[in-house]
């Protein structure tokens, strides 16, 4: 197959395109971004690497970083996890606070938003340094030191996530939280501020395609089973409520972030990361979206 022709192609494709979608606002430091910046890098599972555009040139990851943490709580607590966040899409926006109260302050599933927040709550409780262990557990996944988060992006949030801390005192209310509201509020921003660029992504998300690998990063160790459960978690709950689109026009397990960023994986062949700042309604990158609709049209290589 010969991914550097089609990201080639894709590029061209993708240049031609209106300029449709914003960056995200409502983070005041994210709107700062290049709105023109693009950029994919492919990995595949024999260690051959394909780029285009800014694919060196790092970016917030937002909420990619969801997957992450979840790996983490997960090969922590086992099956146990899913007593405190389900594993249902929502078929909501990852803000949208209605749900949560009528379902008793348990979280649909681990990315939107409360449920990233009880995972959190999770590394909190389980870890001495959950940090320094994030932080460690990224570096491993990618062979980067140079990975780490922007103090800037974590304060703007800070002083606007309104709504993340009304999650986390809902489910504090509901008893689903027990550490301290501040503490988790303040990991989650160091945690969503991470900056990776598109091939750190894509080497990262790798070991979640590569079956043939025994998984364990930095202590973290998860199961073969576990890793298909993260990537069935991916394709029903990562793009919030256009996980469905995404499965119906891209067909890859993926996970997208309003920095702009969207990581996929297709299971034992490779891993991709695209990143394009302007985003839909549903806060998923419209130029990320389609690149990799194109991706998996032209190398028919999705997973259904
Ligand atoms: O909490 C927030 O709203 C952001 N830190 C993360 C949201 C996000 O990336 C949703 N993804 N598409």
């Amino acid at each position: 197959m010969d991914y550097q022709k089609i990201l080639r192609e894709i590029e061209v494709e993708i240049n031609a395109l209106p300029d449709d979608g914003t960056v995200a606002n409502y983070i005041p430091e994210l709107a700062k971004v290049n709105p023109d910046r693009f950029g994919i890098h492919l990995t595949t599972v024999r260690n051959e690497h394909y780029a285009v555009g800014d694919s060196e040139v790092k970016f917030s990851i937002q909420s990619i970083s969801k997957v992450f943490s979840l790996a983490m709580a997960f090969s922590l607590l086992g099956e146990k996890l899913w007593k405190r966040v389900g594993v249902e899409p929502s078929g909501n926006p990852f803000n949208s606070i209605v749900q949560l109260e009528y379902e008793h302050g348990i979280p649909r599933n681990p990315f939107v938003n409360a449920g990233a927040l009880v995972v959190v709550d999770v590394l909190l409780s389980e870890l001495k340094d959950p940090k320094g262990d994030l932080f460690a557990f990224v570096r491993s996944l990618t062979g980067s030191k140079d990975i780490s988060y922007n103090p800037v992006v974590a304060q703007s949030e800070k002083e606007t996530g309104h709504l993340n801390t009304a999650f986390v005192h809902m489910m504090k209310a509901k008893g689903n939280i027990v550490n301290d509201a501040d503490d988790i509020l303040e990991f989650y921003y160091k945690q969503c501020s991470i900056e990776m660029n598109c091939r750190e992504l894509a080497e990262a998300f790798l070991h979640f395609g590569d079956n043939g690998l025994a998984y364990t990063h930095a202590g973290f160790s998860l199961t073969m089973s576990q890793v298909k459960r993260l990537n069935a978690l991916m394709l029903s709950c990562g793009f919030y409520d256009e996980s469905g689109q995404f499965a119906f026009k891209v067909g890859l397990a993926g996970k997208s972030g309003v920095g702009g960023g969207i990581a996929a994986v297709y299971p034992e062949e490779f891993a991709v990361a695209v990143w394009s700042p302007r985003l839909n309604k549903k806060g998923n990158s419209v130029r990320g979206f389609h690149s990799l609709e194109l991706l998996t049209t032209k190398s028919e290589s999705s997973i259904f």
